[in-house]
Order: C-alpha cells, then sequence, then structure tokens
C-alpha cells in the first residue's frame, strides 16, 4: 500500500459511498466497440476503485451492478451481463477475501440463474467474518422492490401500526446491516437516482463526475472526496458556521 498518497486525503472520509456505475455503453460506443466490451471495462475498473476505496480508509462501499430494470435490456446484452458477473466472481472471489472485503448482497436472486445464486451465497457465507472492507453489491436491485419487500415482510412478522417507524422500515430492508450512505456518485454526468437506495440516501451527498465508468479511476474517487469534504450536512438544521 502506498501511504504517501494516503497523504494526500482529506481529514473528513465519508464512512459509507455508493455508486452508480454508469456509462459502460457509451464509453465502448465511443471507441466503436460492442456495449459488452463496456461492461468488461467496468469490472476492470471496480477492482481499482474497490482496492481504493478500502485504502481511502471508506468502510462500507454500495455499487450498483444491476437494476431490477435493466432486465429490459435486449436479451444479448442481459446474458453477457449475466456471463461477465459468473467470470467475475470466479477470478475476482479469492482476491477480495485475502484482502479482507465482505461482500453482502442486495436485492433478489430469484429471478438469477441458480449456479449464479450459489455463487453469491457462497461468496457471502465465505467473506462474512472480514471486516476491511464491506462490499454491498446491488444486483437485481430496485429501491422501490426493496420497499414492497420490506412491507411484506413487515406484515408477515405481524407488527402493529404503532410499531412502524423510520427505524424499523430501515432494519426491513436489504441494506439492514449497513448505515446510510453519506455519499452516492453517479458516473457519465446522468441526473438521475434510477431506483438507486431511494430509502437510505435520502439525506446523501451526490456527486455527479462527467467520466463514463470504466475511466472513473483511484483519482477520481479522490477528487470526489475532497468535493464531499467540503460539504455542509445540514440534516434540516442550519449552518454549522451560524450555530
Ligand atoms: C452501466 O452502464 C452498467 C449497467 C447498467 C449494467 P450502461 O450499460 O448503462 O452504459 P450507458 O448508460 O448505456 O452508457
Ligand atoms: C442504473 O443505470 C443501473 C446501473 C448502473 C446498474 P442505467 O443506465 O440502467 O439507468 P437509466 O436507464 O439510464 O436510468
Ligand atoms: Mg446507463
Amino acid at each position: 500500500m502506498n501511504t504517501d498518497t494516503n497523504k494526500n486525503l482529506p481529514e473528513k472520509i465519508p464512512q459509507h459511498v455508493a455508486i452508480i456505475m454508469d456509462g459502460n455503453g457509451r464509453w465502448a460506443r465511443a471507441r466503436g466497440l460492442p456495449r459488452l466490451a463496456g461492461h468488461r471495462a467496468g469490472t476492470e475498473n471496480l477492482r481499482e476503485i474497490l482496492e481504493a476505496s478500502a485504502e481511502f480508509g471508506i468502510k462500507y462501499l454500495t455499487i450498483y451492478a444491476f437494476s431490477t430494470e435493466n432486465w429490459d435490456r435486449p436479451e444479448a446484452e442481459v446474458t453477457g451481463l449475466m456471463r461477465l458477473f459468473t467470470t467475475m466472481f470466479k477470478r475476482e472471489l479469492k482476491n477480495l477475501h485475502e484482502n479482507g472485503v465482505q461482500l453482502r448482497h442486495i436485492g433478489k436472486l430469484d429471478r438469477i440463474d441458480t449456479a449464479l445464486q450459489q455463487q453469491v451465497n457462497e461468496a457471502v457465507e465465505l467473506t462474512k467474518n472480514n471486516d476491511r472492507l464491506i462490499l454491498n453489491v446491488a444486483f437485481n436491485y430496485g429501491g422501490r422492490d426493496e420497499i414492497v419487500h420490506a412491507v411484506r415482510e413487515i406484515i408477515r412478522d405481524k407488527k402493529k401500526p404503532e410499531e412502524i417507524n423510520i427505524e424499523l422500515i430501515s432494519k426491513y430492508l436489504y441494506t439492514a446491516d449497513s448505515p446510510d450512505p453519506d455519499l452516492i456518485i453517479r458516473t457519465s454526468g446522468e441526473l438521475r437516482s434510477s431506483n438507486f437506495l431511494i430509502w437510505q440516501g435520502a439525506y446523501a451527498e451526490w456527486y455527479f463526475p462527467s467520466a463514463y465508468w470504466p475511466d472513473f479511476g483511484k483519482e477520481e474517487l479522490r477528487k470526489a472526496l475532497f468535493d464531499y469534504s467540503e460539504r455542509d450536512r445540514r440534516f434540516g438544521r442550519v449552518f454549522t458556521g451560524d450555530a
């Protein structure tokens, strides 16, 4: 680990960073390549960002890998993406485990191929005691679907109306064991949430770099952290300088 680069960091590091990894398709098109080549480049970049996140002292990283709406893409792209996830799991799991990464899945596994489901479950089990970096993989994830799922579970558990509050709902979400994200990054210049952490992100700071995901490397992440460190998070209160 390069401790020199660590000196060039802001004091205030967000505990939980979430990323909408967007722009793989446009990255590929700009190079005259098929969209899947962009997704491949995106997974390469993920490795760099994972390492940088751990090095920068981020404790929770949540990545949007596949949304509940992404099923509506052409079948060949969906199949290609699933294959890519499978290969990536096989190739990267050992390395992640050795580097103290704890893998968690948020979303639903039901529509996923059973072999891949099993891989995800095994990876979660294998890494469950790691604590250097918690990596939440939002895979077949949608914020609205997550809330529907939570409401169903709450009803199934026969909770009374008086018991329903913000804390209880948070505990029924897929992210029950993670704090809310402090910073949400969406690459590629798109300015929307696309159904990502819509409950948990209520008070997150947002950052929208124009870089496509495969080009959003370690130094781009550092810039995001500096930008975040300048923000004044008021949570409805007054500017801290006025208090
Ligand atoms: C994000 O890149 C990756 C996934 C949604 C899986 P896109 O595939 O959305 O890339 P663009 O937005 O078309 O450039
Ligand atoms: C959001 O990106 C989903 C992921 C990055 C996995 P999309 O590219 O699917 O979002 P829209 O369709 O542009 O809103
Ligand atoms: Mg996109």
